[in-house]
């Protein structure tokens, strides 16, 4: 094609040119046989405009629909002083069309696509014409942040000798990972592959082959419950290098955030990241993940509550490991009754009894069913070390020490909403709080399997000081494990692993009671690995998705994934996923049957 020019590319200087451009029709104005033309390419847009002088070229101009494809060779002129449009690049010319070709006469999209207006439009339509959806200009910029960011990451890790290497997705079933998708093998009937939940055996195994320095940009497979921030492909950032330590890794990191976020937004992160620990994040913030950009932070009141008149405290504060939690949310006393309700129940949905709060009314005067059976000392220690000022709210949450705070955790990013809502927060998406969350336990205790799980996954390694509480207090042992969260999202999450078999092989069957025959089925030849000569490695894997929804500002993950699934796992454009025929199936060795819901809830 001859097209000599984008769509955004013209100005003053190519006044009296003859160009050609081609594109998308954005929008079609008729003033009385002159016709003029917004003419859409991803780059932007240029208005053509088509005369009557020309019958024939006019008439040809009267099929044009909105969103049809067509190539234009006209001439650029200047727009007369009124009529320059200041809001486009190209607002100062226009190009007078001489010849016109109609490569493909669009039908009226089942929507706009206007930007401002889609995002109202039901995003399952939206999906089912996601080729239509993906023309809006925020769409393609999203892509366009996502491409660039994936050569930023690429120019510095070369910088820093990372090798990229391809790992297989067709991998075998792991537990202790999230749910997986199986694949039958036809060739081994009776058999299945698993999709790969993240590379981490390979790229582990990569170390042990002497590979030092290793990353991929990795498709990655888990059958989760999807959320915003979750979908069930999903692509990571994966890395691993060998002959490092914790601060090597963060250093390193920090490194690759920086020059993301310069190469493609410009902005200049300032490193090293703070690091606040598992416990502090949990006992302040009431979440392993804490939003940084505003306060909110709880005060422990466990010990100050100890002898109190108010029963539902006491008893919790003298309970083995109950706390009492407050908040202080300045400037909210005026909460509405729906407000507060909703509160109530964001706590109550995550397991609270109550949510017993204090309004602190103008004149300073303290509302609340409860404070009357606080003793001034009580109510002192609230005063001093909440700092309570005419106007504020404080909210307490009592229970177990994690539930408490999850608790509190939850109700304060509802809180930090409705202080936005007030315009007395500010959450600027162009804020960047990075944080490394360090210290978390390697054991989490599953009280419904009656065991311990890996907190992170069973290949990290305990911190050396914990290494002999592995026996005696499993719970206590912290791991070599850390977190990357940016403005309260998790995007990032690795660890220094371990590289002894022996110190393996107990995780596996000693502290996490995996039986023996199945650590030697699954991951018996990692231990094998592990005797020929194993480095200390450590790595981490970013969710790519994740990330770029931050940079972009967008509120979901789907809305930076070229074509996402729903809730429901489904991709709507080709409508995936679909049955099998009898014959794929007898291929596959595989038989379907109907489920009785009803016998196998028994
Ligand atoms: P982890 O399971 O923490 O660690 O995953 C790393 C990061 O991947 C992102 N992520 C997701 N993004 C979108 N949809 C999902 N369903 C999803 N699940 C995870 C998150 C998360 O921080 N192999 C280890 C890493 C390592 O130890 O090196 C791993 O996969 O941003
Ligand atoms: P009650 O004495 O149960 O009527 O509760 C008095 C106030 O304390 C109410 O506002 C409850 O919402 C609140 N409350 C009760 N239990 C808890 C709890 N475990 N944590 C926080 N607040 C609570």
């Amino acid at each position: 094609m001859k097209r000599t020019h984008t769509c955004n590319a013209l100005r003053r200087d190519q006044v009296g040119q003859e160009v050609t451009l081609v594109g998308w029709v954005d929008v079609r104005r008729d003033h009385g046989g002159i016709q003029f033309i917004d003419l859409r390419d991803r780059e932007g847009i240029t208005q053509i405009l088509f005369t009557n002088e020309d019958a024939e070229l006019s008439q040809q101009a009267d099929r044009i629909r909105p969103e049809s494809v067509i190539e234009v060779t006209g001439t650029v002129r200047a727009r007369g002083e009124s009529e320059v449009n200041a809001k486009l690049p190209t607002g100062e010319i226009e190009v007078v069309a001489r010849q016109l070709t109609i490569h493909n006469v669009a039908e009226t999209p089942p929507f706009p696509l206007d930007d401002d207006k889609a995002n109202k439009v039901n995003e399952d339509l939206r999906l089912q014409y996601r080729f239509l959806d993906l023309r809006r200009p925020n769409m393609y910029r999203n892509l366009r942040v996502r491409s660039k960011a994936a050569k930023a990451m690429r120019d510095y890790l070369d910088s820093q000798e990372f090798l990229e290497i391809e790992t297989p997705s067709l991998f075998k079933s792991t537990p202790e990972g999230a749910r997986e998708f199986l694949v039958p093998s036809r060739l081994n009937p009776g058999k299945f592959y698993a999709l790969n939940q993240s590379p981490q055996q390979y790229k582990q195994m990569l170390m042990v082959a002497g590979v030092e320095r290793y990353y991929q940009l990795a498709r990655c497979f888990r059958d989760e419950d999807l959320r915003a921030d979750r979908q069930p492909e999903f692509t990571q950032i994966d890395i691993e290098m060998s002959f490092i330590d914790r601060e090597d890794m963060y250093a390193t990191m920090e490194g690759l955030m920086k020059r993301i976020w310069k190469d493609v937004l410009g902005v200049d992160l300032q490193t090293p990241f703070p690091r606040m620990s598992y416990f502090e994040a949990m006992n302040r913030y009431g979440v392993d993940k804490p939003d940084t950009r505003f306060g909110l932070t709880f005060e422990d009141f466990t010990e100050a509550f100890k002898n109190s008149s108010f029963k539902v405290f006491k008893t919790i504060a003298n309970s083995g490991d109950g706390a009492i939690k407050a908040m202080k949310v300045p400037e909210l006393a005026d909460l509405t009754q729906g407000e507060h309700r909703d509160l109530e129940n964001t706590a109550k949905n995550f397991g609270a009894k109550g949510l017993a709060f204090i309004r602190i009314d103008e004149s300073g005067e303290w509302k609340s069913p409860i404070v009357k059976f606080f003793s001034d000392e009580e109510k002192a220690a609230l005063q001093e070390r909440l700092d309570i000022q005419p106007g504020d709210l404080v909210l307490f949450s009592a229970a177990e020490w994690e539930r408490a705070c999850t608790i509190l955790g939850r109700v304060r990013l509802e809180c930090a909403k409705l202080l936005v809502k007030r315009e007395k927060l500010e959450l600027s998406a162009s804020q960047y709080n990075f944080l490394w969350v360090i210290e978390f336990p390697l054991m989490l205790h599953d009280e419904e399997q009656g065991r311990y799980v890996a907190a992170h996954h069973p290949f990290t390694a305990p911190v050396p000081e914990d290494v002999e509480l592995l026996d005696s207090d499993p719970k206590a042992v912290r791991g070599q494990h850390y977190d990357l969260v940016l403005n309260g999202w998790e995007i990032g999450g690795g660890s220094i692993r371990i590289h002894q078999p022996e110190l393996q092989k107990k995780v596996f069957e000693d502290v996490l009671q995996i039986p023996k025959d199945v650590v030697q089925e699954r991951f018996g030849y990692m231990l094998n690995a592990f005797r020929y000569g194993a480095p200390p490695h450590g790595g981490i894997a970013f969710g790519f998705d994740r990330m770029i929804t931050l940079m972009t500002g967008a509120t979901s993950i789907r809305e930076v994934i070229a074509f996402p699934k729903t809730q429901k796992g489904q991709d709507l454009m080709a409508d995936a996923p679909t049955t099998a025929t009898p014959r794929q199936l007898r291929d596959l060795h595989i038989e379907t049957v109907e489920l009785d819901e009803e016998a196998d809830a028994e």
